[in-house]
């Protein structure tokens, strides 16, 4: 029986090439942007090898269940937040994603968000595109510095998440001279031992920061870390920038955070029911929208594709995945059974 790759959506060029190599690829979406109904991908499932999947799709327990030949899923994601991972596990199911290779373009935009929101870009770009500019002003949009700037005071970056993406903010950070808190407890211990970072209880982290910035992953103990008692005890001048995953800021308590100047302003890449926006954000002036873009640069996205091509044929072949999320599962009897061995 000839192999088959389940594509939800299409991948970037270079990985698309790679994924059809000598085998046949399935492919459930014919536009870019369509996304894909649960149903397509539940009917498609049981004559699937290997399962290519994106960010926009959940495959849960009886997605998994139904692929009866399936033998890995390969997301096109660092996050896997979308795949019951602990399902697949229990199914002998490899899960792979693409981590590394997006972190600096991640951290790039996060700090374009944040120095976006402090000095007003986009609402200064409007004013010129409207012809509203007339004369220079000393008091025309004012904004906060982020570097040390006027009041001569190092800023403090609060950092939630201190992985790969958080470490590269914090290492832009030092060029703009902030003082850097991080709030990650499992990694205490590499926050103590990392010169130029104070390690912060997640209070003091919210009482101290000027700006905000979070890359945590998604779980039961990061979802609405940021809701209304959270943005009680920020600053007023605080902004908050979110490149991580939506659900991780309660967006209603965020709106209203910032409809009642809690907090000064914010950046948002993700949002908590994507792609809509809590009612009342997108109305708002000192807040940035941005659709899902943090890893999306021509060659980051092209590394991405290619990573996922690259696991998508170790699941087929049955081989360890380069870039495994639940490698526990190599070693489990549900595994042994599904390759049969
Ligand atoms: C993007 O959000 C990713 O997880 O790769």
């Amino acid at each position: 029986m000839t192999s088959r790759i389940l594509a939800t959506r299409r991948l970037p060029d270079a990985g698309w090439e790679i994924l059809r190599k000598g085998v046949a690829v399935t492919l459930l979406a014919e536009k870019d942007d369509e996304l894909v109904p649960r149903e397509r991908i539940l009917a498609a499932i049981p004559e699937a090898d290997v399962l290519v999947s994106l960010l926009t799709e959940t495959i849960d327990k009886e997605i998994l269940e139904a692929g009866k030949r399936l033998r890995g899923v390969a997301n096109m994601a660092v996050g896997f937040n979308n795949i019951d991972v602990p399902a697949a596990t229990a199914l002998g199911l490899p899960v792979s994603n693409t981590p590394g290779v997006l972190t600096d373009t991640t951290a790039d935009l996060a700090f374009a968000l944040l120095l976006a929101v402090a000095r007003n870009l986009v609402p200064s770009d409007r004013y010129m595109r409207e012809g509203k500019f007339k004369l220079w002003g000393p008091s025309l949009f004012l904004g906060a510095d982020v570097s040390r700037g006027g009041d001569g005071r190092p800023k403090t970056l609060g950092i939630v998440g201190f992985g790969r993406i958080g470490q590269a903010v914090f290492r832009r950070a030092q060029g703009f001279d902030m003082r850097v808190l991080a709030f990650d407890p499992p990694l205490k211990a590499l926050i103590d031992k990392t010169g130029g970072v104070e390690y912060a209880d997640f209070a003091t982290l919210l009482a101290e920061s000027d700006f905000i910035t979070l890359h945590t992953d998604l779980n039961p103990s990061t979802r609405h870390l940021f809701d209304e008692r959270a943005f009680d005890s920020m600053k007023p001048n605080a902004i908050l920038v979110n490149t991580s995953r939506g659900p991780v800021v309660d967006e209603a308590a965020l709106v209203e955070a910032l409809k009642e100047g809690k907090i000064a302003g914010a950046g948002l890449d993700v949002y908590e029911d994507e792609p809509r926006m809590a009612p009342g954000l997108a109305e708002l002036e000192n807040v940035i929208v941005l659709p899902h873009i943090a890893s999306a640069s021509r060659d980051t996205r092209n590394k991405m594709a290619t990573m996922c091509a690259e696991n998508a044929a170790a699941h087929l072949m049955g081989i360890r995945a380069p870039n495994c999320v639940n490698p526990e599962v190599y070693e489990a009897e549900a595994y042994r059974k599904r390759a049969g061995r």
